[in-house]
């Protein structure tokens, strides 16, 4: 007989207090608590015996297996493909395309292994239309709509699949656990079944998971770290390109990125996304520049744009789409002490044109020039590309991988780069125009 009993966790950092408590003691989240119920029987007999040292580590030469998806843009994120043994979790905002991609994936790797794909959140009618859709080969990929984890675990031992696919992780309650499917103690409890039919039977496993309303993947903490690796599919809603980023990888490099389209028949790959993002880049537009960002190992080129308009009521709008918010008014700041432009009674807004979202400091000189070239109406010309940070005193800082960036944006035709004094002179064949700050790169564009 279980014994259970109810016990609260933090769902932000997995502290449990045997009351609801309004604040965590622990990372002083603020209504964080939720309700769960353990076994206390259960948690107890974990504890087996001594266990025994047996592998010389250093010895051991395991051969690492690897079965390619036959997905470029899926492969690289994967770490160059499904590693055997591990368990994988693809998570992402509900309708980015997580089942589309994975069956996908599945489809594809049902030319060569045997595939079981557990739906718990849709019916079979449901997941053929979309096989249909994407021309999903259906010999060796099984199907079944099941929530009940002792039934797929069952189902599992019976048909000795040779890849999991479980959608989704937080739909799949067992039977042992006396709690609500999707609470911590389900989603714990499923994950870590999985992760014995990834470890014990070599059965690689994709799960499925949701995220919260910040976005981040719903569940205990633990989980991250619970399975092998953990990619995000994102995009925004209305926007054509979603991008799959590894968080997290134990068999590849992190903040891998793969850029796939939605089609009428699923994803397709793009081959060359920084050509895809400019497509329909309008020409001689103010307040537009084009700068290279890095994703994981690769420099993809987005456009920046910046509007700056007359504040009619006071106090200035500030707008950023894609950028920071916080570092928009940093550069504000910065562009009003050190380039003396007078912003202070300018509504600015900034976009990142194709939803895409950038978090690196290196494109902050093409925010400031975007803003500059809106609030001067001196047009950048198309074929210019800038790279650098902005610091507090104004000055330019070097970035890394600048090279790399430049070969991007050679790549794609572009002829000039406004780049900070301090880099190291690139073996470049484009124009390069150094600034040591702000004024001086304002003054590039608008003389
Ligand atoms: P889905 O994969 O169900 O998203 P998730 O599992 O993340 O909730 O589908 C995402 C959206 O993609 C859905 O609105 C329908 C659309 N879609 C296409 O545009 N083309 C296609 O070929 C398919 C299969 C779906
Ligand atoms: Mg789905």
């Amino acid at each position: 007989m279980p014994k259970l009993k109810t016990i609260y966790i933090c769902s932000k950092c997995g502290a449990q207090a045997s009351r609801w408590e309004g604040k965590c003691s622990n990372c002083q989240a603020w209504n964080s608590y939720v309700e769960d119920v353990i076994d206390v029987k259960a948690e107890k007999s974990k504890t087996t015996g001594k266990p025994q040292a047996t592998h010389k580590l250093a010895y051991q030469n395991f051969d690492e297996k690897r079965i390619k998806v036959g997905i470029l843009e899926f492969d690289r994120v994967l770490g160059g493909g499904v590693m055997q043994n591990a368990i994988n979790l693809v998570v992402g905002d509900p309708g980015v395309g997580k089942s589309t991609l994975v069956l996908q994936a599945a489809s594809k790797l049902s030319q060569k292994l045997k595939i079981l794909y557990v739906s718990g959140e849709e019916s079979v009618q449901q997941v053929s239309a979309r096989a249909k859709r994407l021309k999903a080969k259906s010999e060796n990929l099984l199907f079944i709509n099941e929530v009940g984890l002792e039934n797929i675990l069952a189902t599992v031992e019976d048909i000795e699949p040779d890849l999991l696919v479980l959608d989704s992780l937080q739909v799949v309650t067992s039977a042992e656990i006396n709690s609500l499917s999707g609470s911590m103690s389900q989603v714990r409890f499923v994950a870590e079944k999985m992760m014995e039919i990834a470890k014990q039977k070599g059965i690689p496993v994709f799960c499925i998971g949701h995220v919260n309303k910040g976005g981040e993947l719903a569940g205990p903490m633990a989980l991250a770290h619970l399975v092998d690796a953990v990619f995000y599919l994102e995009g925004e809603k209305y926007q054509q390109f979603k991008m799959l980023r590894s968080v997290k990888n134990r068999f590849g490099s992190i903040d891998e990125v793969g850029v796939f389209e939605m089609t009428g028949n699923g994803f397709v790959e793009v081959k060359n996304p920084s050509a895809a993002f400019l497509e329909g880049r309008q020409k001689d537009s103010l307040g537009s520049i084009v700068v290279p960002t890095m994703e994981g190992s690769r420099s993809f080129l987005v456009e920046i744009q910046a509007l700056t308009t007359h504040t009619n009521f006071g106090y200035p709008k500030r707008t950023a789409s894609g950028v920071d918010l916080n570092r928009l008014n940093l550069m504000i700041a910065v562009l009003n002490k050190y380039a003396k432009m007078k912003l202070d009674s300018q509504d600015v807004f900034v976009n990142v044109i194709g939803g895409f979202k950038i978090n690196e400091p290196a494109v902050d000189l093409g925010i400031c020039l975007a803003i500059a070239s809106s609030k001067q109406k001196k047009v950048i010309p198309n074929d210019t590309v800038a790279i650098g940070e902005v610091g507090l005193s104004g000055e330019i800082r070097s970035v890394n991988f600048l090279e790399k960036r430049i070969k991007e944006a050679e790549k794609l035709g572009f002829q000039k780069v406004i780049l900070p004094k301090t880099s190291k002179p690139p073996k470049i064949e484009m124009k390069t125009v150094f600034v040591r700050n702000v004024a001086e790169a304002v003054a590039s564009i608008v003389n």
